[in-house]
């Protein structure tokens, strides 16, 4: 068996829900990443995602939803605050974590109380949970389409290039348009918590609660994105301040060492010839393109990967985790 990549019109579609319902696993992408799928409701199907992942059990999964409708149907309780941000969000890349109703099974949640859910806004996504709905299935169980601990994958073959034959299909629906992971707010406490910055601002969620979001503490739910070292590439990953990129690629390179770059504001040397990126300056065009260029990057095979830092603001809070954890 060898994974194909198929454009997703009304037969694939079809036939990527009639997999999911009788187990299978299909690759299909999102706004934000692309996410590797299981029947929510089939422990069988939901195994199988930990085994091609290589991930641990305990680390829950995202419920993918076609519609904040199935609320109820996976959480226990819907405080007002979930209704205020879904109806504000959703479809969009914002996970909410509140309590799960029993029937969740535990292959989903890792085990926890809660369950992770969200209604995703890509256009083949949204078509792909409608099908999947008309067959009687109600939640598509999705992690990010890449092995474990590896950088998310934002297109196809990204998908393609980590899962190799043990994904039998995967809907291709170009390259992912956030590029970086939902922001997950848990409302499981009295006061919301953000438990990962992500494509939604944290500021934009605070505004719609009238309150700014509390960061997680020792007894917060377990997040295989809070780990200190995710989203990895291959090549040993360091971030360096922007004045003190160039001194570094010299020294790394009077040493006989191979290095590749991350750039932002710096200029590529001229004699460099190395592997070298040079991605956008705003925050939302360098998410973007985030992980495509560590993919890349780690294809130049070098002794390490130097990225130039970015700002430490509100805006850049997603990237600034995704590039602390690449680095660790
Ligand atoms: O943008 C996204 O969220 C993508 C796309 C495919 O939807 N999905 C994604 O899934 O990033 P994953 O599994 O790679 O990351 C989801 C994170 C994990 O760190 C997981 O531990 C956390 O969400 N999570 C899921 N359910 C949870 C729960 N009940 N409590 C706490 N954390 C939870
Ligand atoms: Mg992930």
């Amino acid at each position: 068996m060898t994974s194909s990549i198929v454009i997703p019109d009304a037969a694939a579609l079809a036939d990527a829900a009639r997999r999911l319902r009788a187990g299978e696993l299909v690759a299909f992408p999102t706004e934000t990443v692309y996410g590797l799928g299981a029947d929510a409701d089939n422990p069988a199907a939901v195994r199988r995602i930990y085994a091609a992942k290589g991930r641990p059990s305990g680390h829950p999964l995202i419920v993918h939803l076609a519609n904040a409708d199935h609320l109820e149907h996976w959480a226990r309780d819907v405080p007002a605050e979930a209704r205020a941000l879904a109806a504000a969000f959703w479809p969009g890349p914002l996970t909410l974590i509140l309590p799960r109703a029993p029937r969740v099974n535990d292959a989903v949640t890792g085990g926890q109380t809660s369950v992770g859910l969200r209604v995703p806004s890509h256009p083949v996504a949204r078509a792909l949970l409608d099908a999947f709905a008309a067959q009687g299935g109600r939640g598509i169980a999705a992690p990010s389409a890449n092995r474990f601990g590896h950088v998310s994958a934002t297109t196809a073959q990204h998908v393609a290039d980590d899962f190799g034959d043990s994904v039998s299909l995967i809907l291709d629906g170009g390259a992912s348009d956030a590029g970086i992971e939902s922001t997950i707010v848990a409302l499981t406490t009295a006061q919301p918590v953000l438990l990962r910055p992500g494509a939604i601002d944290a500021n934009a969620i605070a505004k719609v609660l009238g309150s700014p979001l509390r960061l997680p503490g020792a007894n917060a739910p377990r997040a295989s994105g809070t780990l200190a070292s995710h989203y990895a590439p291959k090549t040993r990953a360091r971030l360096v301040a922007d004045h003190a990129l160039l001194p570094e690629i010299d020294q790394h390179l009077s040493r006989d060492e191979s290095v590749a770059v991350l750039a932002r504001l710096a200029q590529r040397p001229a004699d460099f010839d190395g592997g070298w990126i040079t991605a956008p300056v705003d925050s939302e065009g360098y998410a973007r393109v985030l992980y495509a260029a560590l993919r890349e990057l780690d294809d130049a095979h070098a002794d390490t990967l130097l990225i130039e830092d970015v700002p430490d603001t509100v805006d850049w809070q997603a990237v600034r985790d995704r590039l602390t954890r690449a680095t660790h």
